[in-house]
């Protein structure tokens, strides 16, 4: 042979396997499966897709990660095959016959994982994972996304993927925690939206409530005052196809990310270029669902006092465990009370987290005035509240029965309007009288009369 055209030979099969080696394609198409160590990278180096192992295990699973140009320290925020991994390194994900994605090894013939996409059976379905970190199926000829990774999250919230229900299709997406550092497999704190009365955020652990982060505020949740105001943008739509929350990210060359750890803990992070700095965690002080009982307000800001208060014109449903600073029994009504038609009030607690709205009543259509008296009407209405907080408040929000779960804010929060009856509205009004305003035990406060 030519050794001319030998060297050619040569060097265009190095070319070659060089340029294999160091174009990272962002796709799997039929005919350019992903093997083991082989990896995916999104268009602008963001997000990269392979096989990886977690901590400690040397079992396989497939992943998405912040690709390590950007965030060397290797930050999952996805997992395929959460509760199937492979003992060896022969897996393949490729695209089968239906245009689903497969993943196989090389001892079982049935896939060890598969994405479920409804396409009519066609070849030429492609997975390209985008810089956004979703993994999507795309059908080429149309562009219509058949399947994408967004709608199965594990323990990881990315900015533009959506909690909660498609009312359509029925699909609930949640984040569920990891087992372990070394475990992805499904664990068993979840975060997600609870669609009851009026939608809220709410975090269980195995099953449980152990933060609620609450319902809409036009602006925020209203568990959750700390935002990320000027990195992210958050958003609410419940409507007959949806009932959906999101963040967007305002500016995307800032990674931020919420994760759910394994204790039931969920994390704010933000990359600061060397480390990933936590800006808000819940649950803090006061956050435990329901932590001061049935109609008593946790406030946190309290240091030499005990956390738990009760609601005005309530008293603790036991004064042992009150003195022994145990708040979970709550708070009843004083004996004797009358709360119907007898010139009862409200009393206005400032800056409050609002009670559990799974039990809530809503009607958009009504103005604050508008609650007070629809409230004061129905003497089984213990509590009303603006649902909406911008424009000065907008809509009525009702509690028919105990208001559970409420805590003070220092700089956010609603307000809440308790009823109480004419004593208690005398016994306050009495203190404005006296120091000229209204303070409810340390906690500023405003009185509403009735009009009966
Ligand atoms: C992995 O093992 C080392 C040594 O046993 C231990 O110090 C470390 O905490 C483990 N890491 C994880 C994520 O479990
Ligand atoms: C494949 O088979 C070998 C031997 O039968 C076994 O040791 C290994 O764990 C198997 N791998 C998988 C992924 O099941
Ligand atoms: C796909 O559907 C099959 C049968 O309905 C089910 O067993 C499997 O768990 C589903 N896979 C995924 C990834 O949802
Ligand atoms: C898909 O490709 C296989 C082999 O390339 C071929 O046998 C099959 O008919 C194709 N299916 C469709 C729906 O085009
Ligand atoms: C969706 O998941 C959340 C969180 O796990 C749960 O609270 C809610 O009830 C689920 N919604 C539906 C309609 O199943
Ligand atoms: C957000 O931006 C505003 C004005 O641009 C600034 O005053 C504020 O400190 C910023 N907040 C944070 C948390 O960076
Ligand atoms: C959030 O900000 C992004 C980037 O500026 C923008 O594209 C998106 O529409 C915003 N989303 C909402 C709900 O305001
Ligand atoms: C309040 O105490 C009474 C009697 O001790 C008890 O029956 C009731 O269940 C308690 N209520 C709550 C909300 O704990
Ligand atoms: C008061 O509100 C309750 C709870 O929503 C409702 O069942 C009842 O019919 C209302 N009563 C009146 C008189 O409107």
């Amino acid at each position: 042979m030519n050794p001319a055209k030998e060297l050619l030979n040569t060097s265009l099969l190095l070319s070659l396997l060089v340029f294999r080696f160091c174009i990272s394609l962002d796709t799997i198409s039929p005919n350019q499966p992903l093997k083991d160590g082989d990896i995916l990278v999104s268009k602008g180096e963001t997000f990269a897709l392979g096989f990886f192992s977690p901590g400690n295990s040397s079992r396989r699973y497939i992943g998405i990660w912040y690709h390590n140009h950007k965030v060397p320290q290797q930050t999952v925020v996805w997992v395929a095959n959460r509760d199937s991994p492979l003992s060896d390194t022969s897996g393949v994900l490729s695209i089968n016959g239906h245009g689903n994605l497969v993943l196989k090894s090389k001892n079982r013939s049935t896939p060890i994982w598969s994405t479920n996409a409804s396409v009519s059976s066609t070849n030429n379905s492609m997975a390209q994972l985008l810089d956004s970190g979703n993994l999507v199926l795309v059908l080429p000829d149309n562009q219509r996304v058949t399947w994408q990774s967004f709608d199965y999250p594990t323990n990881t919230l990315l900015a533009s993927m959506k909690l909660g229900l498609d009312r359509r299709t029925g699909l609930n997406r949640s984040l569920t925690s990891w087992k372990s550092e070394d475990d992805p497999g499904t664990g068993t704190c979840s975060y997600g939206i609870n669609p009851n009365g009026y939608p809220q955020l709410f975090l269980y652990k195995g099953g449980t409530p152990l933060w609620r982060g609450g319902s809409w505020t036009g602006r925020r949740w209203s568990g959750a005052p700390n935002t990320l105001p000027n990195l992210t943008n958050l958003s609410f739509v419940d409507n007959q196809d949806e009932v959906t929350a999101m963040y967007g990210a305002t500016d995307p060359t800032v990674f931020t990310r919420v994760v759910l750890d394994e204790s039931g803990t969920l994390h704010r992070l933000t990359w600061n270029g060397n480390k990933w700095v936590e800006f808000w965690s819940f649950p803090g002080e006061c956050d435990t669902y329901r932590e001061c009982g049935p109609s008593s307000n946790c406030n946190p800001y309290e240091p030499d006092n005990f956390r738990c208060t009760c609601l005005p014109g309530l008293e603790p449903n036991s004064t042992r465990d009150w003195n022994m600073r145990v708040g979970s029994g709550g708070c009843s009504r004083k004996q004797g009370a009358s709360m119907c038609r007898n010139g009862e009030g409200f009393v206005k607690l400032v800056r409050v987290k609002v009670p559990d709205t799974s039990v809530a009543r809503v009607d958009m259509s009504l103005s604050l005035k508008e609650c007070e008296q629809e409230c004061l009407r129905n003497c089984s209405c213990t509590a009303y509240s603006s649902a909406d907080e911008t424009r000065g408040g907008i809509g009525c929000l009702s509690w028919h029965g105990d208001l559970v779960d409420i805590r003070t804010f220092a700089n956010a929060g609603q307000d809440l309007y308790i009823r109480v009856d004419a004593v208690v509205l005398g016994i306050l009004l009495y203190y404005v009288f006296l120091f000229g305003r209204c303070y409810f035990r340390k906690q500023l406060c405003a009185i509403t009369f009735s009009d009966l």
